[in-house]
């Protein structure tokens, strides 16, 4: 039976903060504003913006990565996705989450012959060259993922890996070796994928990089090594139901979306901190992360008007960050928000047992659990932020299973539509990337990008 997350924002409510934290009068302002917003996601979906709330529904596409599944089980021992940004840490908080801890290290049979899974979502040779080295080829896919089809890092790691697979396999049979993902009719990937019969799955024209991992971009090296796709699914589905309702109140995307933007806007709180107490959802607050920036960070409204605007995504991880962050969380100034990503039953647990009766300061750990302690300090944490008058949350997760994370990344797919609302920017689109791409260009010779306008670039200081 699904249990759904739950979601606990007392702590973001002046009454818990000693009137730091943010007015019920102001929520409910924004539960009326709400209601336009909700009308306004509902327009855009019908126009067909937003594919990502179709994704869960697309049952071809799911039968078409099963099938595939199922056909090459047991071809391989690798699986290689070559993506960055949205095309790659979907894929990594997947993996992190549903699998057994050290997936790759595992010997095939505590694996169920299922593959390793490698994310090379950087183009730093010193990580690649020796993967790459370490395979056997004739038993690795690549799974080459890009929307455009044209992203330079993903194109480069293609290039390497296709001439090795040509060099070591020939010229025909490299082809089985390799999977693209990519627009369905656009871009250099679907051209190459229809001219040399590679095998390609679609990402629908409307559903953007970081929104995709509810796609074939996230659903087949998920189906590869045997995570459970259809309880993703259900869970995305159920969460967009939860979703439905324009009461702000019932709404946990809205919610989420409506105290962050409050934070932001009206609390001095734009930096944005999802704090994991489970190194299991950690790579989910790395994908909350592009998430949130790169829809939000914009200059301009939808208006056109400059406005620069935007919250700071961070991440950080429990107990491990108490010793590193929360130092400046407890005292720094009362800038942040901190979102904690909790987990109800934790799957693996550890006894603490005894050894030192006589000794109080580990005498009291004694018939005590390692889930136990780390849930203890989450919740300390939490009163302990209250208390000194710093804005917090919990969601807490049933179990991490599929399900619960599928309901998770849809809360937060569809809390950054709304916030983008409130912000009044365009959470879809990420110009500002653009120049920083043409420059790459030109620097490494490609035609047409010679002379792009960066004034300035060249006159600089060095300390040498
Ligand atoms: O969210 C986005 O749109 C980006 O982060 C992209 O995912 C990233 O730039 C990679 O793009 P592509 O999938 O086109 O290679």
């Amino acid at each position: 039976m699904m249990r759904p997350i739950v979601f606990d924002y007392n702590n973001m409510l002046d009454a818990n903060l000693g009137g730091r934290g943010l007015s019920p009068r102001r929520l409910a302002d924004l539960a009326e504003r709400f209601r336009e917003v909700q009308r306004g996601v509902a327009r855009e979906r019908q126009e067909g913006r937003l594919g990502f709330f179709d994704l869960a529904h697309d049952r071809d596409v799911v039968e078409r990565i099963r099938a595939y599944a199922s056909e090459t089980q047991g071809r391989f021992d690798d699986v290689v996705v070559l993506g960055i940004g949205g095309s790659a840490l979907g894929t990594i908080a997947l993996r992190e989450a549903l699998l057994p801890p050290r997936w790759n290290e595992l010997d095939a049979s505590a694996r169920g012959g299922r593959p390793r899974l490698h994310v090379l979502d950087n183009i730093d040779p010193s990580t690649i060259a020796p993967l790459l080295d370490r395979l056997d080829l004739s038993r690795t896919l690549f799974d080459v993922v890009s929307k455009s089809g044209t992203t330079a890092e993903t194109m480069a790691q293609f290039l390497i890996v296709r001439d090795r697979l040509v060099r070591t396999l020939g010229e025909d049979a490299w082809r089985s070796q390799v999977v693209f993902t990519t627009d369905p009719d656009h871009g250099v990937l679907r051209r190459i994928a229809t001219s040399e019969g590679i095998t390609a799955f679609p990402i629908p024209p409307n559903v953007g990089g970081r929104f995709s991992v509810l796609s074939a971009v996230g659903l087949l090296p998920a189906a590869l090594v045997g995570i459970d796709v259809d309880g993703l699914l259900e869970g995305a589905r159920a969460m967009e139901q939860r979703c439905a309702t324009d009461e702000l109140t019932d709404n946990p995307a809205g919610l989420f979306a409506a105290l962050q933007y409050l934070a932001d806007t009206e609390a001095g709180a734009p930096i944005h901190v999802m704090m994991a107490y489970s190194d299991r959802l950690y790579a989910v607050a790395d994908w909350f992360r592009q998430l949130w920036a790169e829809s939000l960070g914009k200059r301009h409204d939808r208006s056109g008007a400059e406005v620069f605007r935007g919250p700071t995504p961070v991440k950080a991880l429990g107990a491990t960050d108490q010793h590193s962050q929360v130092q400046l969380y407890m005292e720094g100034p009362f800038d942040k928000t901190i979102t904690f990503l909790a987990v109800e039953r934790h799957a693996v647990d550890l006894p603490i047992p005894g050894g030192y009766p006589d000794i109080e300061a580990l005498a009291y750990l004694e018939g005590h659990t390692l889930g136990e302690l780390l849930d203890a300090e989450r919740v300390a944490t939490a009163q302990a932020l209250a208390s000194a008058g710093r804005m917090n949350m919990t969601l807490l997760l049933p179990a991490i299973d599929a399900n619960a994370i599928g309901q998770l990344f849809m809360l937060f797919q569809i809390a950054t539509v709304y916030a983008g609302a409130f912000y009044d920017v365009d959470p879809l689109d990420q110009p500002g990337v653009e120049l920083g791409k043409r420059l790459t260009y030109a620097r490494m010779g490609r035609p047409g990008f010679e002379s792009p306008a960066a004034p300035g670039v060249e006159e600089r200081w060095v300390v040498a």
